[in-house]
């Protein structure tokens, strides 16, 4: 049921506290929410939760073994994925390309990636079907630097997909595209969730209507500290949250 876990966790950044006394639990079924104002910490928070950050203290543990360590991609294997909050496409790579490279880990046979790419069947295996759900069947062949900004941040979704994880976190995966984009990307998003069986969520979001639209916790962040941790509808009840985190943004509650 409980799939990771966060007790105690500070980060400090020099004198700097960027996260202090950040205790959480992830379960299975939850599509969590993490919001809070620019520089609250939720970055910080998910490089902490996927093992990329040291904490200064706490731990944090997925299925059990402290992410510390463990490395992107043994924590890969075990069953954790994220994506970043600025795409990292790599220009000469074609679509299918980025979804393999993403893939490979999954596999355990990166270190023969390069010769023999071509011939590995279950990796394009994967490609086609992770491509499929994403709706990139007739884009795999694009170069990825040619796709529209809404399909770059699809793309970069779709390659921790690839790695067909229990948990999956994502760094605004909305950001920087227009309203429709951001439609798309969530439905296609979710789709994929189920069709792969992946089990949680996590994801930073500053778009409101998102963030209610579709997620079943939401965790509030403000200054390093988990300010609201509760249903969408106990956040919407927290006179305070509404007040300091979600403000005018949104007014239909
Ligand atoms: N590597 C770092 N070195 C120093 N300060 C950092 C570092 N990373 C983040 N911070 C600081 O920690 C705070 C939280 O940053 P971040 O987690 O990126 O916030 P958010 O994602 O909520 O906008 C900010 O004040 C930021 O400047
Ligand atoms: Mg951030």
């Amino acid at each position: 049921m409980t799939l990771l876990q966060a007790q105690n966790v500070r980060k400090l950044y020099g004198g700097f506290c960027a996260l202090d006394d950040v205790t959480l639990t992830i379960n299975n079924g939850e599509h969590v929410s993490i919001i809070g104002p620019n520089g609250a910490g939720k970055t910080t928070l998910v490089n902490v939760l996927t093992g990329l950050v040291r904490p200064t203290a706490g731990n944090v543990t997925f299925k059990g073994y402290n992410v510390v360590n463990l490395g992107a991609v043994r924590l890969a294997r075990l069953g954790m994925a994220r994506s970043f909050q600025l795409v990292n496409i790599f220009p000469e790579l074609s679509v299918a390309e980025t979804i393999a490279v993403a893939a490979i880990s999954h596999l355990r046979h990166g270190e023969r990636f390069f010769s023999s790419t071509a011939r590995n069947r279950p990796l394009w295996e994967i490609v086609e079907r992770v491509g499929a759900i994403f709706g990139f069947s007739g884009k795999l062949d694009q170069p990825a630097k040619i796709l529209s900004q809404g399909d770059k941040k699809l793309l970069d979704v779709a390659s921790a997909f690839a790695l067909s994880p229990e948990i999956i976190l994502l760094d605004e995966p909305t950001s920087g595209v227009s309203t429709a984009d951001k439609s798309t990307i969530m439905r296609v998003l979710v789709q994929a969730a189920r069709q792969m069986g992946i089990k949680a969520i996590i994801q930073i979001e500053h778009d409101m209507d998102i963030v209610f639209g579709y997620s079943n916790r939401i965790i509030a962040v403000h200054n390093g500290r988990i300010l609201a941790d509760g249903s969408p509808a106990s956040i919407r009840a927290r006179a305070d949250v509404m007040a300091t985190i979600v403000g005018r943004q949104y007014d239909h509650a």
